[in-house]
């Protein structure tokens, strides 16, 4: 049985984390929780019957001494806590992004590797039947060398409202950040990891104040317990990034995000090879001059909205019991942090940047 420690009492640990752990009880164990929001840390405990509390994670980690550790925290404070978690001795998942620059992701995992710990990050959008079937395709020979891809991540109206999202000193950016991450994270393990060379994007903000669901903006469920007031006054990150990838490889990927825009939404992957296309979600192969077919796609196992943390939690309890090698790996996680550090540097210069 492994013992767990959540650090801060949002969204994701409510919708996501509590559920993910609390799938598989014969292995892990949540002892404690913990938020700087004291109401949230009692809360969040008191909802899913978690035994103690905290509004201290150091304080936590010293008392508790858990051998996995969830960091939840808005992003800026990805890296410290994780840290702060990995010198406790714990093995740590961190929500995405776990890094914006290759600096950071690196040092994060070398004390990791340092402590002979796990640090994985949340990408948990990896395993729709759809990614998860172009995986296996391509893993099995279905597509030579990509040397062309799209991206697309539109949503109509949903700027993220219940947290600090929209603030770039806590968020370290907007859209691109955070549903990009996802999509970049996705094509780089589709790709099998060509490292990255140089980013070209750019950045908008142009609907700030319109605001749609908390479904339609990421709380999947539809719950947010603690939610912060929202004024787009303070909005100063980007809601459109769009732009182009180069590979070493020499691979091109063209992408847009948008967490609102009047397109039509998209979670779409498209890659190419001599071999053969695929098209995401909708499972089309193509190839020849007319010949399509569709990937044979697997029934999720889990019914609920945030199923991806429920693979990550299976995975973990696997790799710590010696039976599994982790499902997203450092170098996949060190590549996307440098395109967003790259991606963020090319939009405030106004031209392509290399590695
Ligand atoms: N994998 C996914 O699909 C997914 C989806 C949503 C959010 N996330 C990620 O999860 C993280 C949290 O998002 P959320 O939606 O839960 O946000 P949230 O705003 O609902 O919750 C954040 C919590 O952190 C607490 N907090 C703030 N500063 C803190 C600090 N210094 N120390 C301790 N606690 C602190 C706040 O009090 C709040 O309770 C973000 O990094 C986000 O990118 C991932």
């Amino acid at each position: 049985m492994f013992k767990v420690c959540i650090i801060s009492c949002g969204m994701i640990t409510n919708s996501a984390h509590i559920p993910a752990y609390r799938q598989f009880p014969k292995d892990f164990e949540i002892a404690a929780v913990s938020d700087i929001n004291e109401a949230a840390a009692r809360d969040t405990a008191k909802r899913h019957g978690i035994e103690r509390y905290y509004t201290n994670a150091e304080e936590m980690l010293e008392r508790e001494k858990p051998d996995v550790v969830s960091v939840c925290v808005p992003n800026c404070f990805h890296k410290e806590y994780t840290l702060m978690a990995l010198s406790h001795g714990a093995n740590v998942l961190c929500e995405k992004p776990l890094a914006f620059t290759y600096a950071d992701a690196c040092e994060m995992f070398d004390m990791a590797e340092r402590n002979g710990k796990l640090l994985m990050a949340c990408q948990s959008m990896r395993f729709t039947p759809d990614r998860l079937a172009a995986k296996r395709f391509i893993d099995e020979g279905g597509m030579d060398e990509i040397y062309y891809g799209e991206i697309a991540r539109v949503r109509r109206r949903g700027i993220p409202t219940w947290g600090t999202f929209h603030i770039n000193k806590i968020s370290c950016g907007g859209a691109f950040v955070d549903i990009g991450v996802h999509m970049l994270d996705a094509l780089i393990w589709l790709m099998g990891n060509p490292k990255i060379k140089s980013v070209s994007g750019i950045t908008m903000q142009n609907h700030k104040s319109e605001i749609g669901s908390l479904k339609g903006s990421g709380a999947l469920t539809g719950e947010v317990h603690n939610k912060r007031p929202f004024d787009p006054e303070e909005m100063d990150v980007e809601d459109f990034a769009c732009g182009m990838l180069s590979f070493e490889n020499s691979a091109k990927v063209s992408f847009k995000v948008a967490w609102a825009s009047n397109m039509p939404e998209a979670s779409d992957i498209r890659l190419v090879s001599r071999r053969a296309g695929i098209d995401l979600p909708s499972g089309k192969v193509y190839f020849g001059e007319d010949g399509e077919k569709n990937l044979k796609t697997e029934e999720c196992p889990y019914d609920t909205p945030f199923f991806g943390h429920m693979y990550i939690a299976d995975n973990l309890r696997k790799v710590l019991r010696g039976e599994a090698e982790p499902i997203i790996t450092p170098e996949e996680t060190k590549n996307v942090a440098a395109v967003l550090e790259l991606f963020y540097r090319s939009a405030s210069l106004g031209r392509e940047v290399s590695l």
